[in-house]
């Protein structure tokens, strides 16, 4: 098979990536926008990395509070998480113009959002600036899945099907048929 060279942007390459859910700030000023570069650092402490342009709201946020939660959604939040990732809180006030339900985290100020399959709630140790991104570092106090969707091996993807953004307007998800590496 012969490649082709990609030109910009770089990182189609890189998708399909898990879209989620990222809630920050704290009393009424909290916010929500959509993320898909996330990913884990370490395990040594427990560590999730974020992406985030510096232009965003949420970055204002993080950086004042040192806080965030990462939310885990599904194909049903596809509308949602489209609309929080293309309105600014610096336009509209996201969560109550939508009714976004939020719940308190247990280890954190910032709230998480109330319908995610599983989040974690994260205390920044570090914002690398990067670009135009601050590579946002988050230390993982405590992560929580929905008892009747997670197994000892992670996701039941019989039962859920995990949102991903391929490009743009397109979103994927797993298929129902997990593929079993023979030992
Ligand atoms: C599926 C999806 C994934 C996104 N991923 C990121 C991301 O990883 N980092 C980022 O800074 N912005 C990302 N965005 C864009 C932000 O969600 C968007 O700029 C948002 O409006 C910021 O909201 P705020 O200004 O209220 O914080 C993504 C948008 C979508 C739709």
């Amino acid at each position: 098979m012969s490649y082709i060279e990609v030109d910009d942007p770089f990182y189609r390459v890189f998708h399909p990536r898990p879209a989620y859910l990222i809630v920050s700030g704290r009393d009424d000023d909290v916010n929500i926008m959509a993320a898909s570069w996330v990913m884990p650092i370490s395990e040594e402490p427990w560590t999730l990395g974020l992406a985030l342009d510096r232009e965003t709201y949420t970055y204002n946020l993080i950086k004042k509070y040192g806080e965030f939660t990462v939310n885990v959604v599904t194909d049903e939040d596809v509308d949602l998480v489209y609309y929080v990732g293309h309105v600014s809180k610096y336009e509209v006030d996201k969560i109550k113009e939508k009714n976004i339900p939020l719940s308190p985290s247990k280890h954190i100020k910032t709230p998480y959002y109330s319908k995610a399959i599983g989040y974690a709630e994260c205390k920044v140790i570090k914002m690398i600036p990067i670009g135009e991104v601050d590579l946002v570092v988050g230390e993982v106090q405590a992560v929580y899945a929905k008892k009747d969707l997670f197994t000892r091996y992670g996701w039941d993807l019989r039962k859920t099907k995990i949102l991903m953004q391929n490009i743009g307007r397109t979103f994927v998800t797993n298929s129902n048929t997990p593929i079993f590496i023979k030992k």
